[in-house]
């Protein structure tokens, strides 16, 4: 079924942090990245990506509450430690115990309160290892994500993201959420976001072209849309040393 990209504001970015609805919908999104295996998927290609080592800084654009990169350290840190994540996120959402239990884990998280294109438009030196974006691309129209996409290119070394996927068979999905118990704020969220979300190769068209990045761009599950860029040389990059 070939379903046009359409893209519709969220709830949830509309309601304050605080508000119950809003509570309870960042906690559906935990069952919903459950439900759509997106930690499996991300943690998987962190992995591909880092066969021989270990990455030192991770950066999550729209990161949210913080609670999906925290299932992605529960995957990783017994293999990867001293890693420095970044949340961003426009919303001042992360709590005091998500970061005690990065600190568990022996990684430190650093919570920032920005949006996202001024943040990746500033410091270009700092260069992270990995970008990580989840359920959060399909938020912007292709112009707007264009300029995203080349603005991250130059802060990461690699780029992962997990979307939703824009079928017939997620579309379905998003309209039965009632069932496991989503509020209204996430269900309304859940359908928009399928039609916003993304199809066969568009991430990588949408990507800088140029030879110094190898690209792949998949179906994960039933309903995401997987997409990583890895620099070809990442010693190219300025500032290869992490942290910077
Ligand atoms: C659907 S939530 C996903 C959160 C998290 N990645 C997860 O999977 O649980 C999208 C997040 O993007 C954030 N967001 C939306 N537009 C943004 C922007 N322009 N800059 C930074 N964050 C933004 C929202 O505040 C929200 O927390």
């Amino acid at each position: 079924m070939n379903i046009p990209r359409r893209i519709e504001p969220e709830w949830l970015d509309e309601l304050p942090p605080g508000d119950p609805r809003a509570i309870k919908s960042r906690r559906d999104l935990r069952r919903i990245n459950a439900l759509m295996t997106n930690a499996t998927c991300v943690a998987r290609e962190l992995t591909r990506s880092f066969r021989h080592g270990s990455p030192r800084t991770i950066a999550e654009i729209g990161a949210g509450d913080g609670r999906f990169m925290l299932r992605l350290a529960e995957r990783t840190a017994t293999r990867w430690k001293d890693v420095h994540v970044v949340l961003l996120d426009r919303q001042d959402i992360v709590s005091a115990r998500t970061h005690e239990e990065f600190v568990s884990m022996g990684w430190q998280a650093e919570a920032v309160t920005a949006d996202v294109f001024e943040w990746l438009a500033q410091s270009a030196d700092r260069v992270f290892d990995v970008i990580i974006a989840n359920l959060f691309l399909h938020h912007f129209d292709t112009a707007r994500l264009t300029l995203l996409l080349s603005l991250a290119a130059q802060r990461a070394r690699t780029f992962i993201a997990c979307e939703p996927r824009r079928s017939g068979l997620a579309l379905v999905g998003s309209h039965l959420l009632g069932i496991v118990g989503c509020n209204d704020v996430s269900r309304h969220d859940a359908v928009v976001s399928v039609r916003a979300g993304f199809d066969g190769r568009e991430l990588s068209a949408l990507w800088p072209a140029t030879r110094a990045w190898t690209l792949r761009e998949r179906a994960h599950g039933l309903f995401s849309h997987c997409f990583v860029a890895s620099r070809v040389n990442s010693n190219r990059v300025a500032g290869h040393c992490g942290y910077l």
